[in-house]
């Protein structure tokens, strides 16, 4: 049995057998240094040159190659992991020679091109296994709540997210569509049982490229019978603090490879501060918000500045470096220092407009991506805005009897300028007034008289959200685009590994 990289500091001494690939190397005469992976960890494994035959076999293995390596455990506190290995058998499965990603900088477009390799980097591992958790928490928040996992179907005669953003799939002749939300299932099923939710991938036909959005997302959406608004509110607050705290009390390694602030993160508990839509309208008009808006791009545009400088220096101090390993890091730096110039540059100049534009937001539009930037910039906790007009939102949400002109949603958005995690509301549980609103939406009723029975046997109040995992693996790991929250990201222009 070969031992797995994790284990190695339990075993001090001992000779072990790891299996895994090269994932660098580095060599200083006498001696070579094999950086090992295993999917659990890195180790450093020592081969000395006393041993000409391993010597050879390490000296041809190039990056990728995958092996299988015995030896001698040596706990060292400067080692990767923790622990390295004095060699004493090498084998290589398969040399590798030309492995496409280097440990040199690549474009973000090369890199989704091989997204399949580029799974092996180890934050590219770091982001995926906290994803991991993200979903496991979520799953157990439910569950320990009693919730009953209910499937939804993929294939779908009708639009709940409206009609725009359909896949149409041929299904035996008929137009189906690709499942937006599980939503409309899950409610029948919380009749049946009470508190529900589903999990799965759903699908929007986005025309849009933006950092935020992908055409094939998972979401989780719990559903619960005798649910008031408030209770679905408090629901989220809850549902949202308890995966962030898994993921802080599980993953402080893997946020430290992303360099992830984690005091943003330690602030989330309940509760978080709420305002109806109207408020956020006065907040995004505020001459004080406003102000502090135009503070803070003055302070990006020194930043800016700031970066540029450094990028020469890192240009310059590349020039100088003879290192292969300090060229390597480097440029890695270097292209690191460049995006962030551009985005930045780009946020600059798009900035001044968007601010114009938040001053005089009409009431009764949506709030697209920069509003919800701007809203969110204003709290250090997930903010919860309320009450949309009626007309920009589904027609399955219950209208507030207080207010006929708006619904009892929320939209939560994540802090540091995430935007949008959840989407959630009260639903209409009367069944002439879902009537109204399917006929002033322009639906068609016949393919949901499904739905409406739910309201003409046993309605109840209830109500549920929906989680956007994808954005949260965004906002929890600190990533400024969603494409490397899902293993393989589907966007518009993407459908390539
Ligand atoms: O706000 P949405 O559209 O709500 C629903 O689908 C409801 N049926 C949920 C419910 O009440 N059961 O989507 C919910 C969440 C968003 O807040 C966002 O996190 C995510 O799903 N989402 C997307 N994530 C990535 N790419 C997209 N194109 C997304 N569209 C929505
Ligand atoms: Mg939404």
């Amino acid at each position: 049995m070969h031992t797995e990289i994790s284990r190695l500091r339990q075993l001090d001494k001992q000779n072990v057998t790891l299996k895994g690939w090269l994932y660098g190397k580095r060599s200083g005469g006498k001696i070579i240094f094999l950086l090992v992976r295993d999917g659990t960890g890195l180790c450093q494994c020592v081969v000395e040159a006393v041993n000409e035959r391993l010597f050879k076999a390490a000296e041809s293995a190039g990056q990728e190659s995958s092996l299988t390596i015995s030896g001698t455990v040596r706990l060292d506190e400067r080692a990767p992991g923790g622990a390295e290995l004095a060699v004493t058998e090498l084998s290589v499965s398969q040399a590798v020679q030309d492995y496409p990603i280097t440990r040199k900088a690549h474009g973000v477009d090369f890199l989704m091109e091989h997204r399949h390799l580029w799974l092996r980097s180890p934050r590219q591992m770091a982001i995926l296994r906290i994803r991991h958790a993200i979903i496991r928490a979520a799953r157990q928040f439910f569950d320990e709540r009693g919730f009953t996992l209910i499937d939804t179907p993929i294939l779908s005669p009708g639009a709940a997210e409206g009609a725009g953003t359909l896949f149409p799939v041929d299904y035996f002749g008929e137009k189906v569509f690709l499942a937006q939300t599980g939503q409309l299932y899950v409610e029948a099923a919380a009749m049946a049982f009470g508190k529900v939710y589903c999990f799965g991938p759903t699908f929007r036909a986005e025309k849009s490229k933006t950092r935020r959005h992908l055409t094939e997302f998972w979401m989780i959406e719990p559903e619960v019978a005798y649910a008031d608004f408030k209770d679905v509110q408090e629901l989220a607050e809850e549902f949202i603090s308890y995966i962030v705290k898994a993921v802080l009390d599980g993953h402080a390694a893997d946020l430290r490879t992303l360099e992830r602030n984690v005091d943003a993160l330690k602030k989330i508990a309940p509760p978080f501060p709420r305002l109806t839509y109207s408020e956020a309208i006065e907040l995004l008009r505020s001459p004080t918000v406003h102000e502090k808006l135009l503070k803070q791009l003055d302070e990006d545009r020194a930043k800016l500045n700031g970066w540029i400088a450094e990028l020469a220096k890192l240009e310059a101090e590349k020039e100088k470096s003879r290192q292969g390993w300090q060229q390597d890091k480097l440029t890695q730096q270097i292209q690191e220092r460049r995006e962030d110039i551009r985005d930045l540059e780009n946020s600059v100049a798009n900035r001044p407009e968007h601010l114009e534009h938040a001053k005089t937001f009409a009431w009764g539009d949506d709030f697209g991506g920069d509003e919800e930037t701007i809203i969110s910039q204003q709290f250090d906790k997930p903010v919860l805005i309320t009450e949309y007009p009626k007309k920009i939102k589904a027609f399955y949400m219950k209208q507030s009897p207080a207010n006929p002109d708006v619904v009892l949603n929320m939209d939560v958005l994540a802090p540091e300028g995430y935007g949008e995690i959840i989407g959630g509301s009260q639903r209409e549980d009367d069944l002439q007034a879902l009537e109204k609103r399917m006929a002033e939406a322009g639906m068609n009723p016949a393919p949901y008289q499904w739905y409406l029975d739910l309201r003409r046997y046993g309605s109840v109040p209830h109500g549920g959200f929906g989680l956007g995992i994808e954005r949260t693996v965004a906002w929890i790991c600190g990533l400024k685009h969603i494409r490397e929250t899902i293993p393989f990201p589907r966007l518009m222009g993407r459908i390539y590994p």
